[in-house]
């Protein structure tokens, strides 16, 4: 089942890198992809250099994508992009609630699922991220937890849209801190995931999603992680920042 999905590796860039680095890491990154048939890259970068890193990008199949968007299409929202904004400027994805803006941020629930919308309708591929805290696993409420947000964010998402659509679970303890989910905690929850998707949308929605893992992923636990059944991918922070350390793990298993 899982050859029927395309592996996807994604860089999340956060608040880092320079111009002059990032579009080097680019062009590096761009001279080492295949033709794309066998594996999906993209780049989430800092929103003010996406039009360069789109440009550089352009002919090869390296998706590029913004970090975060505001669901309106236009108004008095200081400091907001909307779908549209992120498009013109040549994103064609975007993440949607990533922890860093849920907890640093407070970002809400009831946001994701007008984020889905406003992405999907403006035909960014969004990547929606959920995941628990060290105090939610150690009190046993990861699934409670995964459950509400899966369900406050799907509200309004068709089945058909579900290959556009990807999910990355991204346990809070695990994002840069160096310390990574096993494959059997991530196994657990990506089947969580799936079986959640599989009861809203149907069996072969459950079955096209993606589910990527995110947290502490390196070029030395990549290939475990991704040799589970349910993850079919990886959402690089630290490690998408130098080709050295991104490289490596976009050519997992080559
Ligand atoms: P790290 O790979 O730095 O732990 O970050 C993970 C992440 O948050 C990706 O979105």
């Amino acid at each position: 089942m899982k050859d029927t999905r395309k592996p996807y590796i994604a860089g999340n860039w956060k608040m880092n890198l320079d111009r002059s680095r990032g579009l080097d890491l680019i062009k590096t990154i761009k001279g080492r992809l295949g033709d794309g048939s066998d594996r999906e890259v993209a780049v989430f970068v800092p929103a003010c250099y996406l039009a360069d890193v789109s440009a550089v990008a352009q002919g090869s199949p390296l998706g590029v994508g913004a970090q975060n968007l505001w669901y309106e299409k236009e108004g008095a929202f200081t400091g907001e992009l909307s779908a549209a904004m992120l498009r013109e400027v040549g994103a064609d994805r975007v993440i949607v609630g990533h922890s860093e803006r849920r907890h640093v941020f407070g970002e809400k629930d009831e946001w994701m699922s007008r984020k889905l919308r406003a992405a999907l309708d403006s035909h960014l591929m969004p990547i929606l991220c959920v995941g628990e805290t060290l105090e939610e696993r150690k009190g046993n409420r990861t699934d409670r937890v995964l459950k509400r947000q899966l369900e406050t964010a799907f509200l309004d998402v068709k089945p058909e849209e579900i290959r556009r659509l990807t999910v990355a679970y991204e346990p809070v303890w695990a994002i840069g801190t160096g310390e990574v989910a096993t494959p059997e905690q991530a196994a657990e929850a990506h089947r969580f995931i799936r079986r959640w998707i599989t009861g809203r949308l149907g069996a072969e929605a459950g079955l096209a999603v993606r589910i990527l893992y995110g947290g502490s992923v390196n070029p030395g636990n990549v290939r475990n992680l991704l040799a589970v059944e349910d993850i079919d991918g990886v959402l690089v922070g630290g490690a998408s920042l130098r080709p050295d350390t991104f490289i490596p793990i976009i050519e997992f298993g080559l």
